[in-house]
């Protein structure tokens, strides 16, 4: 198990970026969290392969309800990564496995 941030470190934004090697060398990837659901993707948008966020850290709509793509605007959704709207609809984020442990996320 690696530890990859804090619940609190999610607090700001809902998410969090990092930069982790999960066995070919460092990907990036986001950690989010909406109320008790915590799940990470990799940093990659499906329609154009692009980072998602549009600034450090922010990967959410204003609500704090979807995750948005900063480059031509996709949404999906935070607990299965399916977009639901934009360019890449029905696609869906690729998911990195993630454990919660009291107030640690761990990445199994
Ligand atoms: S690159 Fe994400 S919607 Fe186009």
């Amino acid at each position: 198990m690696k530890p990859l941030c804090h619940l609190k470190d999610l607090e700001a934004t809902g998410a969090l970026g990092l930069t982790v090697d999960l066995g070919e060398g460092p990907v990036g990837i986001f950690v989010v969290r909406q109320g008790g659901t915590v799940r990470a993707y990799h940093n990659r948008c499906p329609h154009r392969g692009t980072p998602l966020e549009w600034q450090d850290h922010q990967f959410l709509d204003d609500e704090g309800a979807l995750i948005v793509c900063a480059t031509h605007g996709a949404l999906f959704r935070i607990e299965d990564g399916l977009c639901v709207a934009g360019p890449c609809k029905r696609q869906s984020l690729t998911p990195v496995p993630v454990r919660v442990e009291g107030q640690a996320v761990l990445l199994p």
